[in-house]
């Protein structure tokens, strides 16, 4: 695949979330290489006015406040919400202490900003992350599919094959959250790049790489090593991993140094019928079923690579 290292214009869907928080520090510092058009928030970690709310705290930490934050989906196209505050706490940013943001959000929902936005773009010109549930743009191309064509690529974190699940034995929280939403975005023809947790889950925290942003002496470096020192609990205790997974800066970290990471073109369908494995990613890595590529499936990063990049990155922050 071909890396263009041009200065990209994003939109970050997010349901924050302490890895969310730190990804869009990531993104926000990132200013040279990432236009950060907005931030859209869906239902997710925790309910959507919630993650809302934490979307302006951490715009507030950069110093951002040109950058809008839209509301957006309550809960997913078909299911009920499934929330993971067992994970990220009660507030959704468990470890630091949240102030009342400086402003509020911006007028309008989320989806009519993503139609609207895309609408009012060139064609392949808007880079949309999404770090969270997929419900937001799952809806905006329910109603508006010709936006799909502005879009250059999406860069998901979701999903999960070498890697068992997040959630159930199965299915990452993501796409488990809204699986109809996730499969209708692998559905779509658009140029998708995935990282599951096949790569985050190799993107742990340390004692040593957590010291490096609180060394960094700025106020975004102490509110990520505060996170992270609660953050990874969970994982460890459940998972057996040794330290916290930074799911979400992964997809950032991939737009900013591409060649940090590898990974395969395949086909992956969503499991959206069974209850027994709903959110499954059924990854076609060795092309048996010779259905069309739809995806770039990340499986490896260079970790220290990665941690050098983000601490460096957030440096440049207040
Ligand atoms: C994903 O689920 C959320 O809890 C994280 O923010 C991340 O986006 C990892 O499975
Ligand atoms: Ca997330």
């Amino acid at each position: 695949m071909q890396h263009q290292l041009d200065k990209r214009t994003i939109i970050v869907d997010t349901d924050p979330g302490q890895d969310d928080a730190i990804a869009l520090l990531f993104a926000l510092a990132a200013a040279d290489r990432l236009e950060v058009r907005a931030i859209t928030v869906v239902a997710g970690n925790v309910p959507v006015d919630r993650a809302a709310r934490n979307a302006l705290v951490v715009r507030d930490w950069a110093d951002c406040p040109e950058i809008p934050v839209y509301a957006g989906c309550p809960r997913p196209l078909v299911r009920d919400l499934t929330t993971a505050e067992s994970v990220h706490g009660k507030s959704g940013l468990d470890g630091v202490h949240l102030h009342e943001p400086h402003a509020g959000l911006a007028a309008g929902h989320a989806v009519d900003f993503l139609i609207n936005a895309l609408r009012s773009s060139p064609e392949g010109s808007i880079t949309l992350c999404l770090i969270g549930p997929s419900t937001n743009f799952a809806a905006a191309l329910i109603q508006a599919p010709d936006v799909a064509r502005r879009i250059r690529e999406i860069v998901m974190m979701g999903g999960c094959y070498f890697t068992r699940g997040n959630v159930t034995p199965v299915a990452e929280f993501n796409v488990y959250v809204d699986p109809h939403a996730a499969n209708l975005v692998f559905q779509s023809g658009i140029p998708l790049t995935v990282l599951p947790l096949d790569v985050t889950h190799k993107a742990l925290t340390t004692p040593v790489r957590i010291e490096k942003f609180r060394q960094l002496g700025n106020r975004c470096g102490s509110a990520i090593a505060q996170i992270l020192t609660s953050y990874g609990r969970h994982d460890i205790e459940n998972f057996g991993v040794e330290g916290g997974p930074l799911h979400d800066p992964c997809v950032i970290g991939y737009l900013l140094d591409p060649s940090l990471f590898l990974g395969r073109r395949v086909n992956v369908v969503v499991e959206t019928q069974s209850e027994l494995t709903l959110g499954e990613t059924v990854v076609d890595w060795n092309g048996l079923t010779k259905r069309a590529i739809n995806a770039f499936w990340i499986n490896d990063i260079d970790a220290d690579g990665f941690y050098s990049l983000l601490t460096k990155t957030v440096a440049r922050l207040p």
